[in-house]
Formats: structure tokens, C-alpha cells, sequence
């Protein structure tokens, strides 16, 4: 199973694991909190987990509640769309991107390198 990144020397920030890699099966979501970090969206497109900020930047909305397509997740309140791997807001009505957290799958676990702050 391979991750958003492979390289520990590229991994910054804070390491918390978030869950068993099995927890989620590919094409599902889980949303974890982290205390420092807010909720976390983490999501497995096609054996890659991604980790991203879990709120919806438009009013707040769960994305783990919303669907995922491919590498992007639609929010399920007004169905902004956003990259998974950039965090980029894809249509309206959400503006601004999600915080993306490198991420990777260590002894079976996913664990995730916070950066930044709970905005996201
Ligand atoms: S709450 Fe997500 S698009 Fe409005």
C-alpha cells in the first residue's frame, strides 16, 4: 500500500497516527480528531491515504459525511468540491483550501505529519 508521501526525510511537522490502514478499505473516508490539529479527513483513493483538514472551508460541513470521487471529496451540505492532494477548493461555493497533511503507512498504521495550525 503506498502514501501521499514515501520518504521520511521529506516528512515535517508533528507525527500522530491516526488509524489502522485497514480501517479504511480503498474509495472510504474516516474522519479522526486530533486534539492539536482539529478533525482530520483521511481518505484512501485507489491504496494512497491522504490527510486533510475535515471541515469544509465554506460553513464547516464534515467532509467524511461527503462522497469521494476519485481524488476529490464533495462536501454533502452545498457540494464544494476539493483535491485531495493539494487541498485546492475545485468549484464554489468553498473559496479557499483545505490544510493537507503529509501522510504515510507505517508498520500498518497511518500516520500523518501535522503542519500548521487548526485553520483549514
Ligand atoms: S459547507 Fe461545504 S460547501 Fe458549504
Amino acid at each position: 500500500m503506498s502514501a501521499d508521501v514515501t520518504s521520511a526525510a521529506e516528512l515535517k511537522g508533528c507525527r500522530v497516527v491516526l488509524c489502522a490502514a485497514d480501517d479504511v478499505p480503498a474509495g472510504r473516508m474516516l474522519r479522526v480528531v486530533v486534539p492539536e490539529a482539529g478533525p482530520l479527513l483521511v481518505a484512501n483513493v485507489d491504496g494512497t491515504f491522504h490527510v486533510t483538514a475535515d471541515t469544509c472551508t465554506h460553513a464547516e460541513a464534515s467532509l467524511s459525511e461527503g462522497d469521494l470521487e476519485g481524488r476529490t471529496v464533495v462536501c454533502p451540505v452545498h457540494w464544494a468540491e476539493f483535491d485531495l492532494a493539494t487541498g485546492a477548493a475545485l468549484c464554489f461555493p468553498a473559496t479557499r483550501a483545505l490544510a493537507v497533511h503529509p501522510a504515510a503507512v507505517e508498520d500498518g498504521q497511518v500516520v500523518a505529519y501535522i503542519r500548521g495550525s487548526r485553520e483549514g
